[in-house]
């Protein structure tokens, strides 16, 4: 015979007692309990709505700005676990997919949740690569910016303007037409950010050579000269391809959370993704990789590194590339993201700024500040030393994070598309402000 169950207690299906998967809150304003459920480590902040002192109150709330605590979606897509530095796309470990994979098979991957077989991975690339020119048009509202326009804004805008030629991806709940977008948005982000480039140095923008693979392509667009056929590095190429595949998706990051809140509006695609990139040019996010060569620059030596430090930690200043809302280890793309450094510096000779970078991480390793706050390089920290090396200008290193990220964002935004729970993202509010006024006549203001 079991013994009997207290009142915190379940029976486990073998009949044994167990703790029984609930919370219980005692509303102290009135001595009412209430059992919670807990399901995957959370509570259905709606389930607070029933702890009310009076039935005819709106029902408690939960206050979380920047989502700190909050999470506002189930996936699985991407996992992380920040406090051990591990990071899955589709349950394969980011070391893996840096290593054996290719962009457009982790694209695959992370759109379909399955690695694609030989056939699949044929015609999905087929069909990206048979996307990847644009409408003539478009090249003709790229030559209207200014030449000194950062090709982020150029991006945000151009990528919006695909909405206006694509009538058909306002069709969002056709599977075909999500795909169609989809070839669409990771064929042409590389063309068009290679044509703001191209435009931003005044020189004439170089068609897509559909031989050539998805980041030997994207080179042969910004570098390609004279030469009748552009042959990319095989190294560069495929240090590429990897910085590709680590910038790819990132579970809810901020840009992740713009596209599925605006893409809860049932808006197109393009708009959606616009508007992700929007978020993503922000200096606390993509835009971070910009901000670390600028700072690098600012620092300017090696012995010029402690000042600077004493800055951040007086509060005057961020290290930039440092720092993370999820990882409280080292992220693991930035551990690659060095050795694919080292990897480029052989071929085109060490960034100098290198050694600064190396000087601020040591420090920061060691320093109680950073140890104490839990901050370590993230993934922007040494991308932006690659990609000048590499001949790119700082204002192409967010972009550079856009163009993979691209099949995170449709990644996401498809799975809160098919998500039954969701719907148009629309958060309360706590209202502090002032209680009904009348209107004052011009006459009678102060
Ligand atoms: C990306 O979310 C993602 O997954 C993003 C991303 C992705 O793949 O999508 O990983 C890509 O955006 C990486 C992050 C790139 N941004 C930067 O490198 C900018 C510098 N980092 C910080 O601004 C900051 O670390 C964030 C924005 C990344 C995270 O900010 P949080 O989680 O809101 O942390 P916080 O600002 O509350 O900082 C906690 C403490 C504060 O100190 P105290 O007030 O407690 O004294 O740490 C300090 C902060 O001042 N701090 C830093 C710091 N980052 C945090 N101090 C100095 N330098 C920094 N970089």
């Amino acid at each position: 015979m079991s013994s009997p169950l207290s009142a915190t207690q379940a029976r486990k299906p073998d009949g044994t007692a167990t703790a029984r998967e609930t919370l219980t809150i005692t509303d102290n304003r009135t001595g009412k309990s209430y059992e919670i459920p807990i399901t995957h480590g959370t509570i259905r902040a709606s389930d607070l709505r029933q702890v009310k002192v009076d039935p005819k109150e709106f029902g408690l709330m939960s206050y979380d700005p920047a989502f700190n605590n909050t999470a506002s979606c189930i996936s699985r897509v991407t996992y992380i676990d920040g406090d051990v530095g591990i990071l899955r796309y589709r349950g394969y470990p980011i070391e893996d997919l840096a290593e054996k994979s290719t962009y457009l098979e982790t694209a695959y991957l992370l759109l379909n949740g399955e690695l694609p077989t030989s056939a699949q991975l044929k015609d999905w690339t087929y069909h990206v690569t048979h996307h990847t020119f644009i409408h003539e048009s478009i090249k003709k509202f790229l030559d209207g910016f200014h030449y000194d326009a950062h090709p982020m804004g150029m991006m945000i805008s151009t990528i919006a303007a695909l909405s206006t030629f694509y009538h058909d991806a306002k069709d969002i709940f056709s599977p075909e037409s999500r795909k169609k977008q989809t070839y669409r948005l990771i064929g042409k982000m590389p063309t068009i950010a290679a044509f703001a480039y191209r435009h931003t140095l005044g020189m004439p923008y170089v068609y897509p050579d559909n031989d050539l693979s998805y980041p030997g392509n994207f080179l042969n667009m910004l570098f390609r000269t004279s030469e009748a056929k552009y042959r990319p590095n095989p190294t560069l190429e495929r240090a590429l391809d990897i910085l590709f595949i680590l910038h790819a998706d990132h579970e809810q990051n901020c840009s992740a959370n713009t596209i599925r809140s605006v893409g809860s509006s049932h808006v197109d695609p393009y708009s959606a993704t616009a508007a992700a990139i929007a978020a993503l040019y922000g200096p606390l996010h993509g835009g971070a990789n910009e901000e670390v060569l600028r700072m690098l620059m600012e620092i300017g030596s090696v012995q010029n590194v402690p000042a600077f430090i004493k800055r951040v930690k007086a509060g005057e200043t961020k290290l930039m590339g440092f720092g993370h809302r999820v990882y409280k280890n080292y992220d693991p793309r930035a551990r690659i993201i060095k050795h694919i450094a080292y990897q480029v510096f052989d071929l085109m000779g060490k960034n100098p700024l290198l050694e600064i970078a190396l000087e601020c991480e040591r420090i920061a390793l060691e320093d109680e500040y950073f140890i104490k706050r839990k901050l370590y390089p993230n993934v922007d920290f040494y991308t932006g030393l690659i990609y000048q090396s590499m001949g790119f200008p700082m204002t192409m290193f967010p972009v550079l994070f856009a163009i993979p990220r691209t099949s995170g964002w449709i990644a996401q935004w498809e799975e809160m598309l098919v998500d039954p729970e969701q719907k148009i993202a629309r958060p309360r509010q706590i209202y502090l402000g002032h209680d009904t006024r009348h209107y004052v006549p011009m006459e009678e203001r102060g």
